[in-house]
């Protein structure tokens, strides 16, 4: 287990401590906070500016090799965030809830059933919990426009670009932009009359074009297009470093520590919805 960072590990016990956090009286204001996936792309630039939150204590980071059961009982902290892989972050998730500890998904690949899964399981613990495709503001904000431009447009098309070695395609963002926009009306996908490579028009659901482009060099961007004879709209969100997601964790942390409902996306807690 990894603590905030070098020279920064502020586990209860550890020299860099403070003498509350010593006697193990952290006063009731901190907020514990753990972090599975700390080595990561995601966890290590968010593990910095967790620990540097005056309002939180970082109990650390849990990776694979770790016991996520006995670290929690040990920790004791009120939130557990993860940002691993598909297959890993329920098992996460419901270990966390079990505990009382708020579950905080940003992991991409979990289905609806998945979702559905975990948000019984916090109903039942009586914690809170969120699973967002998303915690980037501004491409919360991007899907909420898309959502809000969908009806005065014929077609639209969704082009999402990540680093090669995403594992899922479509992203998770993307996927939820298109549910976010067939909810508002019917959009027709036509195929090329001749498609000379195949897959050529991409994906589609509910009529939304979707396409994933897998590029070093980049972090996370999408566009979505919208059409009408003559014109089109764009809208663009474009990732410049991971430092993005970190302000959308904090909001859901605070806002599920004082508030334990069950969320799917920042919408709600953003009051877009
Ligand atoms: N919601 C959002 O805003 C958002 C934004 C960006 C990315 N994501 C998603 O977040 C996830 C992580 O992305 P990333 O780019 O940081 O990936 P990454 O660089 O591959 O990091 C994944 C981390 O998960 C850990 N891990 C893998 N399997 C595990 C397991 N079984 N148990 C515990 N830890 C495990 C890895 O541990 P080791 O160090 O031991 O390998 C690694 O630290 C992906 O699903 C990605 O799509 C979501």
């Amino acid at each position: 287990m990894a603590g905030a960072g070098p020279g920064a590990d502020l586990r209860p016990g550890s020299e860099s401590d403070s003498a509350q956090d010593r006697i193990g009286a952290a006063p009731a204001a901190l907020i514990r906070v753990a972090l599975a996936g700390h080595r990561g792309r995601v966890g290590s630039a968010l593990a910095p500016g967790l620990a540097a939150e005056p309002d939180l204590v970082y109990v650390g980071g849990v990776g694979r090799e770790d016991d996520l059961a006995a670290f929690l009982a040990r920790e004791r902290p009120a939130a557990l965030i993860d940002f691993t892989r598909p297959e890993a972050a329920l098992g996460h998730a419901l270990q966390a809830a079990a505990q009382g500890v708020i579950p905080i998904v940003g992991t991409s690949g979990l289905s609806e059933a998945d979702v559905d899964t975990l948000g019984e399981a916090c109903g039942r613990a009586g914690c809170g919990g969120i699973v967002a495709p998303n915690f980037a503001l501004g491409a919360v904000v991007m899907m909420w426009l898309a959502e809000r431009a969908a009806p005065f447009f014929e077609a639209v098309e969704v082009i999402e670009t990540h680093q090669t070695a995403k594992v899922d395609a479509p992203s998770a963002t993307a996927l939820a932009t298109a549910r976010l926009i067939a909810r508002q009306r019917t959009f027709d996908h036509p195929p090329a009359l001749r498609e000379l490579v195949s897959g050529s028009r991409g994906g589609e659901h509910s009529g939304v074009g979707l396409h994933s482009l897998r590029l070093p060099g980049v972090i996370a961007d999408q566009e979505v297009i919208f059409g009408l004879p003559g014109q089109t709209l764009a809208l663009t969100h474009r990732t410049t470093s991971r430092e993005a997601y970190l302000p959308g964790v904090l909001l859901a942390l605070r806002s599920l520590v004082l508030d334990p409902r069950f969320h799917r996306g920042l919408e709600t807690l953003l009051d877009l919805r």
